[in-house]
């Protein structure tokens, strides 16, 4: 999935080292492919060999650095490693886009135990794993930036997604303390909150909807800009957090979803 050929037209990361977990579609994909334009090498953590792959390929081809490596992100081990591979490959790291994770909703009543650990294990063990593996690198070199995917399910309760939204209310939470935690020797650690971005995977959950087109319109209209999110609306909060522009900026959660969360419904007031 790629929304359009990748074009340099800034260079706010040559020279740096950006590794984006989940990189192998949706937004983990154009937030890759992005940082890739403006200069970065990136290194793609991802658990589907040939997404990861093939998303390197297209990296490489539109003239950007990528390398693709093969991991689990709720696996500390593999973690360790592809970290270190990182490291001598390209000698630093300056950014993790924590972006890895899943939804897959459920209502409390059908879901079952292992169902609710695994949604656990995979979007906030992550986040956890990873920031606590890039750690000491970044002590040691004086910085580094931590972005991790929170959502507005972890702000305002969704039907089927109490783990999920669970878990990304969490990951707020972890964001804000690992901020003041890291803040003394130069990390900075912010998460974006994405309303409905269309990606492949939310496109296919729209598809198997009774009625597509209206479920679809639906969502969108709950937004106040009336359509959904892109993957590169949320990719562009990333290099944002993650540039020298947003160099005093930590704790934060950035809400990216057309005005969902702004308040009322667009569509509750006969007067708009
Ligand atoms: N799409 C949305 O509307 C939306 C809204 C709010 C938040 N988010 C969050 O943004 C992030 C990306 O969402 P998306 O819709 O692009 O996801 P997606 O499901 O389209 O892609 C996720 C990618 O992560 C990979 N992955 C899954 N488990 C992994 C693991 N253990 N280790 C490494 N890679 C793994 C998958 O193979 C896939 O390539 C997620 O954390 C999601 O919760 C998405």
């Amino acid at each position: 999935m790629s929304e359009s050929p990748l074009v340099r037209t800034a260079s706010r990361f040559t020279g740096k080292v950006v590794i984006v977990t989940g990189a192998g579609a949706g937004i983990g994909w154009e937030t890759a492919r992005r940082f890739a334009g403006e200069g970065a090498r990136v290194a793609l953590f991802e658990l589907e060999e040939t997404a990861g792959n093939h998303i390197a390929e297209v990296i490489e081809a539109d003239g950007g650095e990528a390398i693709a490596l093969t991991v689990d992100v709720t696996d500390e081990n593999a973690v360790a490693a592809a970290i270190d591979t990182v490291l001598k490959t390209w000698g630093r790291l300056d950014v993790v886009v924590n972006n890895a994770g899943h939804g897959d909703p459920r209502f409390v009543a059908d879901m079952t135990v292992p169902e609710w650990d695994h949604m656990l294990t995979l979007n906030l063990r992550s986040v956890f794993v990873m920031s606590r593996a890039v750690w000491p690198v970044f002590t040691d070199a004086g910085g580094g930036a931590i972005l991790n995917a929170s959502s507005i399910t972890g702000r305002m309760a969704m039907f089927g997604l109490a783990a999920y939204g669970a878990s990304k209310a969490a990951i707020a939470t972890a964001t804000r303390v690992m901020a003041i935690e890291g803040g003394k020797v130069g990390i900075r650690v912010n998460c974006v909150s994405p309303g409905y971005i269309l990606t492949p995977g939310f496109q296919e959950f729209i598809d198997h909807q009774d009625d597509p087109q209206a479920f679809h319109d639906s969502m969108a209209n709950q937004s106040a800009l009336r359509r959904f999110g892109s993957p590169g609306d949320v990719a562009e909060a990333y290099l944002y957090l993650a540039s020298d522009a947003a160099a005093w900026v930590t704790g934060t959660d950035l809400v990216v979803d057309g005005g969902i969360t702004a308040g009322q419904l667009p569509d509750s007031d006969p007067r708009n």
